[in-house]
């Protein structure tokens, strides 16, 4: 079997709810994605029982603050065993390095990225806090930061995505948020791949929420995106 690529978001505020959810997939099919609301109201014992029930976690945690912080943050998220951490490329190059150095590349097993621009921000946003040029050029110059200072990849949209793999090469871990079935609702989400496009758009792992949490079936619909982005011929 694949390595599982889809990552679910357990965006819940309860970590009974997210475990009721769990209980309905398979880890064989998905890792799994705790965010700052979960996180702060169920903490580390969560992500031991989503790790007992085989489940990778990826900790979305966006870590922002002086370097020295962000690495003993970093590193404590790193000894619950989770899959995945990641900080904000916006913490620049010497938070980026420390970073790394606490999760020292051929030691530790957790994956380390950055988000790179927050989806949420508009031109006007970025032109509010002194970021001028374009938002792509922007995203384009914190990957190639990231990718500098020895992260394994970064957090960015679907739609970026193709221009990215070609600037910034194979090896490097491409994660993408705003995933949206064809047939599926948006949501608040408007900048959408259907998880098809994304893959094909040179995506590694896939961050898709509510198609898979709030579906009748959730087990269904994970496993039809599974068939979906899995089927050769596609
Ligand atoms: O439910 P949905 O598929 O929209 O959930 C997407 C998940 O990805 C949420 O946890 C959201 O916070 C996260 N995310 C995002 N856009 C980003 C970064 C993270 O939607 N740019």
């Amino acid at each position: 079997m694949n390595e599982p690529r889809i990552i679910v978001a357990l965006d819940f505020d309860r970590a009974n709810h997210a475990l009721d959810l769990v209980a309905q997939l398979d880890p064989r099919l998905c890792r799994v994605k705790v965010g700052k609301e979960l996180f702060t109201t169920a903490g580390p014992q969560l992500v031991e029982q989503l790790k007992n029930n085989g489940f990778d976690v990826f900790l979305d945690l966006k870590f922002h603050d002086i370097p020295n912080t962000v690495a003993k943050a970093c590193k404590a998220a790193a000894s619950m065993g989770v899959w995945m951490i990641n900080v904000h490329a916006l913490g620049g190059r010497k938070m980026l390095q420390a970073a790394r150095d606490a999760l020292p590349i051929n030691t530790s097993t957790t994956k380390l990225i950055a988000v790179t621009l927050l989806t949420s921000m508009d031109r006007n946003d970025l032109q509010d806090i002194g970021l001028q040029g374009e938002t792509h050029q922007i995203v384009q110059r914190l990957a190639r930061l990231t990718k500098d200072c020895g992260l394994d990849g970064i957090v960015c949209s679907a739609l970026e995505a193709e221009n990215l793999r070609n600037t910034i090469g194979n090896d490097f871990c491409l994660v993408t948020p705003g995933i949206r079935p064809a047939d599926g609702n948006l949501d608040d989400q408007k900048r959408v791949a259907t998880p098809l496009q994304a893959i094909k758009n040179g995506a590694d792992y896939l961050v898709i929420g509510r198609p898979i949490t709030q579906a009748k079936d959730p087990l269904l619909a994970l496993q039809k995106i599974n068939q979906e982005i899995n089927t050769p011929e596609n």
